[in-house]
């Protein structure tokens, strides 16, 4: 088969230019005019291409969806080659340095950002919505000492389902709503009884005269003081941390919150499926293992050596490329900078950050990374900056699971108003035997 794209001075030459690509079948002969929407084509329209009536008709293959739009979205803009990232059109740097992340999330979700009165009420909404039913903290209790706080993120936000069985009725606005508020309010005071579970610390429950990055902070690290002031420098940088890592379009876990929403299940289950895709060190697990990869470098002097070794395909270098930034992904240059806010407030500056730096320049000027256009992405160092908060490397996709939840309620909240959107189920090209009689056990070879 050839795709034949129309000459972009078609019109120049006289012939008429039309939002069409002409398909031609070479099996056949056959041409095919398909119309072209907002820069696609549509994949089921392919399925007319067929070599006979009992042919199925042609198919799209593409592991990993690279080149497949599978929603329209209004959400976040995201231009890779540019290095361009926009909430509802507010550019990230601008959210970053001006906003908050409730705010942040009050924008993904609605659209707009809030006046100060929407704001207010979003913000007590969410303020009073904090705690958890006190079974969720019994059965978080029953893991294992040493259970990894995301795996037990991913079991309770599922299990909040149970206690909130009403948030299946998803046609409902008011019902979805009040879900919203919830997974943003709950998921800081989840996130944080997972880190006191693993330090055998008892969990803390929220404080609502804090806001909500102080409140995390509180239920994470306060000991027996009567009430737990956070530092406002740190208290900034997790708000910062929270509103990059709020939502990146279409990506591994907000694509399996849609899949798995697109059966219209329940919120909770739905973003549970999302925590599970960003628990893989690919996607949010990737800023764990860039720790674990520069311990692993522990010196300047082995960072050729170790570069040798991603070149040969041994390895990846943790924290770098991207699916959809050819560039420098906007995220990193601003954690960048805020991590040398928070060192200077830790005291921790981390010994890894000298290692992290030089890694970075060597890898910029190499061919292998240049060729490749592979960049240092969102995760590379934002692992230094939690190592800084006294957070242990399991914490770091947790962190990332709590910024990213106001993306998955979003996408989650567009897709099921969205008429166009069906079940989520693809095709497959099958490979496998055809047309066996079943054999009996004892006649088995
Ligand atoms: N180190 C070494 N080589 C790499 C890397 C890397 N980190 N990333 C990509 N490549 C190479 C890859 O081997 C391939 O080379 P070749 O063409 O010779 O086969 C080429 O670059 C294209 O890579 P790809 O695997 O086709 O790219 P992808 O779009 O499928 O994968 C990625 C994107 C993010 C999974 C990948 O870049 C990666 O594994 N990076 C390391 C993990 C990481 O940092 N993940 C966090 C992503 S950002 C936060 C988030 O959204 O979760």
């Amino acid at each position: 088969m050839s795709t034949q794209m129309q000459a972009p001075d078609t019109a120049q030459n006289g012939a008429q230019r039309r939002d069409t690509v002409t398909v031609i079948d070479n099996r056949t002969g056959e041409s095919y005019e398909l119309p072209i929407t907002d820069g696609t084509v549509r994949g089921i329209d392919l399925r007319q291409v067929r070599t006979s009536p009992e042919d199925f008709g042609l198919m799209v293959y593409e592991p990993g969806y690279a080149n497949i739009a599978s929603c329209r979205s209004a959400i976040t803009y995201l231009d890779g080659e540019r290095g361009i990232l926009q909430h509802r059109g507010y550019p990230i740097e601008q959210l970053a340095e001006h906003s908050t992340y409730l705010e942040v999330a009050y924008l993904l979700i609605h659209g707009e950002l809030p006046t100060s009165a929407q704001l207010e009420e979003w913000r007590h909404e969410v303020t009073i919505h904090t705690f958890v039913h006190e079974n969720v903290k019994r059965f978080m209790q029953g893991f294992r000492h040493d259970a990894h706080p995301m795996g037990m993120l991913l079991g309770s936000v599922g299990a909040l389902s149970t206690f909130y069985p009403d948030a299946n009725e998803i046609e409902d606005p008011e019902n979805r709503a009040i879900q919203t508020v919830r997974l943003i309010a709950k998921m800081p005071t989840l996130a944080a009884f997972a880190f006191r579970h693993s330090r055998g610390q008892p969990y803390v429950y929220p404080d609502n005269d804090l806001r909500y990055s102080g409140n995390f902070l509180s239920m994470m690290y306060k000991m027996t003081e009567l009430k737990y002031q956070p530092d406002p420098r740190l208290e900034r940088a997790l708000e910062v941390l929270f509103i990059l890592h709020a939502d990146h379009e279409q990506n591994c876990s907000t694509s399996a919150v849609r899949g798995v929403g697109s059966s219209h299940v329940d919120p909770y289950s739905a973003v549970a499926a999302g925590v599970a895709a960003l628990y893989g060190p690919l996607h949010g697990g990737a800023n764990e293992a860039v720790l674990r990869m520069l311990n692993r470098i522990g010196d300047k002097r082995n960072i050729p050596d170790f570069l040798r070794g991603v070149e040969e395909g041994k390895e990846r270098l943790m924290g770098f490329g991207h699916r959809v930034y050819k560039n420098y992904d906007p995220r990193a240059r601003i954690i960048k900078s805020a991590a040398d806010d928070v060192f200077e407030v830790t005291g921790r500056r981390s010994p890894m950050l000298e290692i992290a730096l030089e890694l970075e320049r060597i890898a910029l000027e190499d061919e292998y990374f240049v060729a490749r256009k592979l960049y240092p992405n969102v995760d590379f160092y934002s692992g230094m900056i939690y190592e800084a908060l006294g957070l242990p490397v399991e914490m770091f996709p947790v962190m990332f699971a709590i910024g990213r939840t106001a993306g998955w309620v979003a996408n989650w909240l567009e897709q099921v108003q969205d008429p166009e959107q069906r079940i989520a189920r693809p095709r497959q090209i099958y490979t496998g035997s055809r047309d066996r009689d079943y054999v009996p056990i004892e006649q088995r070879g």
